[in-house]
């Protein structure tokens, strides 16, 4: 797989990209990851690539041609179609299924914004794929990027080194349950004990009470999320 990352900012994602599995799957041909700077797509003597919003209004705005023209730049560097996708907050809510579908995209180019966003026309023109990790603002879309590949990469076959891992990730399968307990050594930490049907060696046995301990865990979460109402009073 092919990911090809548009920003202002390329250093940050050096030491996330050297890291033990995204290196390691970079090494062996699994996962081809390249950043471009959106500045150098700028024109004129400043390499101005933001500007303040018509109308008034805080902040600056990306402008379109930089981006447009780096998108544009970056697609034709090969004949392999691209999945554009932007990260921003006003996108589509970052879930499982998600990113089980981009995985299976031989290419993806991920569009970082900066400053208040981006010129709308860069939407208009890219008809790009509008991605948020959540309902909260971060100063850019390159950590957001950075959680999209880190999903995506543990899902490639071959970057994992027990493939099985993913199947039992939390929200993979059908049922979309959240991973249960789970115990590593001591036998007993702080007077705490790991159940006996661990022990007991019999599969069966375990299987079933790690099902339950995933629906229980899951129905806990559900709870904590349909208890917690957003305020709508919080704008005073
Ligand atoms: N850029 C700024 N905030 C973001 C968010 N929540 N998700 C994706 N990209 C963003």
């Amino acid at each position: 797989m092919r990911i090809d990352i548009l920003t202002l900012f390329p250093e940050v994602f050096s030491g996330f990209l050297q890291g033990s599995l995204l290196g390691a799957a970079h090494c062996s041909g699994l996962i081809d990851i390249r950043t471009t700077n959106i500045r150098d797509f700028s024109t004129g003597t400043h390499h101005q690539v933001d500007d303040r919003p018509y109308g008034g209004g805080p902040g600056m705005l990306l402008m379109p041609g930089p981006v447009v023209e780096g998108v544009e730049f970056v697609k034709s560097s090969d004949p392999m179609p691209s999945h554009v996708v932007m990260l921003s907050p006003s996108g589509r809510r970052l879930e499982q299924s998600m990113v089980e579908e981009f995985s299976k995209k031989p290419r993806l180019l991920l569009l970082c914004g900066r400053y208040e966003g981006f010129d709308d026309r860069v939407r208009e023109i890219l008809q790009p794929d509008e991605v948020s990790i959540g309902d909260y603002v971060l100063s850019g879309g390159e950590v957001a990027a950075m959680v999209l590949i880190e999903a995506i990469a543990r899902l490639l076959p071959g970057v994992l080194g027990d493939p099985t891992s993913a199947l039992n990730d939390s929200f993979s399968g059908d049922e979309r349950l959240v991973e249960g307990a789970q115990y590593t050594r001591p036998r007993e930490f702080r007077g705490l004990k790991v159940p006996d049907v661990l022990l007991s060696g019999d599969h069966g046995t375990i299987a079933k009470w790690r099902l339950e301990q995933s629906v229980q865990a899951t129905r806990r979460r559900t709870h904590t999320l349909t208890n917690t109402t957003p305020s709508a009073t919080s704008r005073s």
